[in-house]
């Protein structure tokens, strides 16, 4: 069985994924047993087209990558539909939620997921609005609809952050969760430390397409908040709100900050954390002035990292990139491959 995808959003993560899925089409059969079919895409800038035969994805990419619209698809599909219709008439087993994040209202991408489960398809997303703001309420939908809300990419990218926790930490009790989660405030960070400006290291991180579409998320804290609010929601089972953690980013942050710090071996990090005391968990984000030599104060650059404090295993710590093209279009790609192995 073909399992058939509609991405809604094509951006750098949708893009990213449909890459990956093009180039390892051969070794995602043979290695994985894992075949699929692209029937629809629908992004609000790029246009959308739908075809429940499958299309091709190395023409819609040919398409993007040439500013063209996806409207200019050759063939015989249904053109020209939102994103909600496109959702409730493809014939896909998997909607891929991959539209723009927006931190305060979660939409239209809430409407999006919801759509999908009314319509009996799971949901594969990296969009940290739903996430943060309605998890408990969308993965309740989920169940109640007999399919499956995955998230993976909405922490660290396609770094193994919920998944690892989920699976591979359960039956240990997480005391505290601690981390780098935002790798454009990191990365601008650390090219301060090496000399360059602000404004050209931010420039720089939305050129290599780590920036948020509205980059004021990444360095006022807002997208590092909303990844300490799923992981305490998902994984400490709380029912946090982005409004009751008290947040900072790195914008009061001075070059002259940053040499004083150097000047002391020191270094300035956006840090997020969850530490559970009783039955009370308390989370903030801040930056925090870390010895360079220190495991977090030498997580430099676009990686992430997090350490779980726990019960049998002391401290677990994760690294690897925590933003990206390609790297979140993996993270998409593990939720596939989880639902493609349930669905076997
Ligand atoms: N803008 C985000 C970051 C993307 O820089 O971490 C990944 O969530």
């Amino acid at each position: 069985m073909k399992l058939k995808l509609a991405i809604i959003g094509f951006g750098n993560v949708g893009q990213g994924l449909c890459e990956i899925l093009t180039s390892k089409r051969e070794w995602f059969k043979t290695g994985q047993n894992f075949e699929w079919e692209l029937v629809a895409v629908s992004d609000f800038q790029k246009g959308s087209v739908l075809c429940d035969d499958g299309l091709r994805t190395e023409e819609l990419l040919k398409l993007v990558q040439s500013s063209k619209s996806l409207e200019d698809y050759s063939g015989k599909c249904t053109k020209g539909l939102d994103a909600i219709t496109t959702i409730q008439r493809s014939n896909a087993d998997v909607v891929v939620e991959v539209t723009y994040t927006n931190i305060k209202t979660a939409e239209p991408a809430t409407a999006h997921v919801k759509t999908a489960f009314s319509k009996g398809k799971n949901v594969v997303s990296s969009n940290k609005g739903p996430a943060a703001l309605h998890y408990a309420e969308l993965k309740k939908l989920a169940e109640a609809n007999g399919v499956q809300y995955l998230i993976e990419g909405t922490v660290m990218s396609g770094t193994p952050v919920l998944s690892f926790a989920k699976e591979n930490l359960a039956g240990v009790q997480i005391n505290s969760i601690r981390g780098i989660f935002n790798g454009t405030s990191n990365f601008i960070l650390t090219e301060m430390w090496k000399g360059k400006s602000y404004k050209a290291s931010l420039s720089e991180a939305q050129e290599l397409g780590y920036a948020e579409a509205v980059p004021d998320a990444d360095v006022e804290g807002y997208d590092a908040l909303a990844k300490v609010t799923i992981l305490a929601n998902v994984l400490m089972g709380t029912n946090l709100n982005p409004s009751q953690i008290k947040c900072e980013g790195i914008t009061g942050i001075t070059e002259g900050d940053i040499l004083k710090a150097k000047a002391e071996n020191k270094k300035w990090k956006l840090i997020g954390e969850i530490i559970k005391e009783g039955t009370e968990v308390k989370a903030e984000v801040g930056p925090r002035l870390l010895n360079a030599d220190s495991a977090m104060g030498g997580i430099d650059g676009v990686l992430n990292a997090v350490t779980f404090t726990t019960d049998l295993l002391d401290d677990v710590t994760v690294v690897g990139p925590g933003a990206g093209r390609k790297e979140t279009g993996f993270a998409i790609l593990s939720d596939l491959l989880r639902i493609n192995r349930a669905l076997k």
